[in-house]
């Protein structure tokens, strides 16, 4: 059985920041289901946020107004002092990343360019043209590499196995081999990124399964506030590929088929820089009332930008709407739509990254620590993953160092394993059944339809009866194609199993929580209710269904507020 001191699954900036977080006199493996440069964090545009106050226009900004915004944009949700750490670690971890000869953008006296993001008090977001998740993740990589950090890439954790509350052994599948792996680690760090493919339309890559999430929690590890969803507001029409942010913070208009620059009728101060959750909000209210052109889209103006700050500071959208969508945002509007993003909520852990089973860490988009609360701000998720990698890193070598007895395990682990190899070879068995790829396109539809940007009690009722059915159909799955190497229906059949307790524990979450709070409107409870309502809901698996259960956050210095912007 391969053993290591600490295995990390997830190959982006949360598990490689993890990496570099380890002891490195400790047996550390990285496995990812990709190539680690193809982890989603490759696709991440328009920044990153610190208080470095470069510009003249941001000279008083500080780590505490970073944290002040960053509390008001999460509706008052995030765990104030873990906020606080998020941001203080921001600059020093952008001169790292410098250091390590991250190719950020500059301004013309060499400083760190920064550009204004939404719900941002100042513009704090550094970025590399508008390929910020590219180059950092190249320069982590880098890092991992020069360390000698061990990679087992294009390997699919699909179980992790937990007895007496403590984390004993992974079970791996290897996509290029077919190989079942079982794995046995002292400590293990789940970075295995967010889950918007449970949805229809979405900014996210194929792999973005929310497999880690899924996994962990039917391992008994409690979900934290997954009922708060992120759509972006901006996405390309028809592909929803991201149009960053960034493009409204280098002054892009929104307009809508009256011509109209409707953000004015609702955040008429910050305009199109209100946070992500307003402005998409806003956005799909216009193509509701039918203020969107052909019912579904509004425009991302940026022609009055120029072509010289376009190619510049926005070369990366401008290709992809090129060769996706046929046009040139220097001539013509770009047509946009919001789609799901992000997830604030995801395994429970706490500022250090330790999640209730011992032994058992995890980090970046996949944990729920929680920094963004009902609504994360945009350029804090590539912050978020760098900085609590990191703490993940160290939080897992202190555990380590503090001599964990041997937990034993090694049966548990094989046979975790040679239950999965059974229930794979039956379903080659099967000669007729269910295809994953048409269970998987009805999961996305019940989400979006049910658990979208506006829900209600009876469209999330909806959603979990029509999620039921589908737990139905998945048990007579079966593989339709030819399945070797790289079968990636055999991969999406060993993940729907997880997203399908994805999607329950949202949905219930969204169904239970009886008011409006950031991402989660609610149309039948509009109001916010922090009388009610200030505190996190945790979802534990039980074997007689999910158990709901609330927290008390941790409310610092900022006293709850309405949010006016
Ligand atoms: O719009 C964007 O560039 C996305 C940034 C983020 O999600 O932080």
């Amino acid at each position: 059985m391969l053993r290591h001191d600490l295995l990390i699954v997830g190959g982006g900036l949360a598990g490689l920041s993890a990496a570099l977080g380890a002891d490195p006199t400790l047996k550390v493996g990285v496995i990812s289901k990709v190539h680690p440069l193809r982890s989603h964090s490759v696709a991440a545009q328009g920044g990153i946020n610190a208080a470095l106050a470069n510009r003249p226009d941001c000279a008083d900004d500080t780590c505490e107004k970073h944290a002040f915004d960053t509390i008001k944009g999460s509706d008052y949700l995030a765990d104030q002092d873990a906020a606080e750490l998020l941001c203080q670690r921001a600059i020093p971890t952008i001169y790292e990343l410098d250091h390590w000869g991250a190719p950020f953008s500059r301004f013309p006296d060499g400083s760190i360019a920064q550009r204004p993001f939404g719900g941002a008090g100042f513009p704090r977001t550094c970025y590399a043209a508008d390929r910020t998740g590219h180059i950092l993740l190249h320069t982590l990589y880098e890092q991992a590499v020069r360390r000698n950090v061990t990679f087992y890439d294009e390997w699919l954790v699909t179980d992790i196995i937990v007895r007496d509350r403590r984390l004993v052994g992974l079970v791996a599948y290897d996509l290029a081999g077919g190989e079942i792996i079982p794995l046995r680690a002292r400590a293990v760090i789940f970075a295995t990124g967010g889950y918007g493919r449970i949805f229809f339309r979405s900014t996210n890559a194929y792999i973005n399964l929310g497999g880690g999430i899924g996994m962990a929690y039917k391992a008994g590890v409690p979900l934290k506030d997954m009922e708060f969803v992120q759509f972006h507001p901006t996405t390309l029409f028809g592909k929803n590929i991201l149009m960053t942010e960034a493009a409204r913070g280098e002054g892009g208009y929104l307009v809508n088929a009256k011509g109209r620059r409707f953000m004015e009728d609702y955040t008429p101060k910050a305009m199109e820089l209100a946070p992500r959750d307003i402005v998409a909000r806003s956005i799909q209210t216009e193509i509701d009332k039918g203020n969107g052109f052909e019912n579904e889209y509004v425009h991302l103006d940026l022609r009055h930008l120029g072509r010289e700050k376009i190619l510049q500071r926005l070369p990366g959208i401008r290709d992809i709407c090129i060769h996706f969508a046929g046009l040139d945002p220097v001539d013509r509007p770009i047509p946009i739509q919001p789609a799901q993003h992000y997830s604030m909520g995801g395994i429970d852990v706490d500022a250090t990254c330790a999640s209730p089973v011992e032994g058992f860490f995890a980090a970046g988009e996949c944990a729920c620590v929680s920094v963004h609360g009902a609504n994360r701000l945009g350029g804090n998720s590539l912050l978020e993953s760098i900085v609590f990698g990191r703490i993940a890193g160290e939080s897992a070598s202190l555990y380590l160092r503090g001599g964990p007895s041997e937990a034993g395990g090694d049966r548990e682990t094989a046979e975790t394993a040679r239950a999965l190899m059974a229930r794979i070879q039956s379903v080659h068995e099967r000669e007729a059944g269910e295809n994953v790829f048409q269970l998987l396109n009805k999961l996305k539809r019940v989400m979006s339809d049910t658990a979208g940007i506006f829900r209600d009690a009876a469209t999330l009722r909806r959603g979990l009866e029509e999620l039921a059915v589908l737990r139905e159909a998945y048990r007579r799955v079966f593989i339709y194609g030819p399945c070797g190497r790289y079968c990636q229906e055999m991969v999406v059949l060993v993940e729907f199993e997880h997203m399908m307790e994805v999607a329950e524990v949202i949905l219930l979450g969204a169904l239970k929580r009886e008011e409006t709070r950031g991402s989660h409107f609610r149309t039948d409870f509009p109001k916010r209710d922090d009388a009610s309502w200030l505190k996190h809901t945790i979802i534990t698996r039980s074997d007689k269904g999910p158990v709901v259960t609330y927290r008390d956050l941790q409310v610092g210095r900022y006293a709850p507020e309405e949010r006016k912007y």
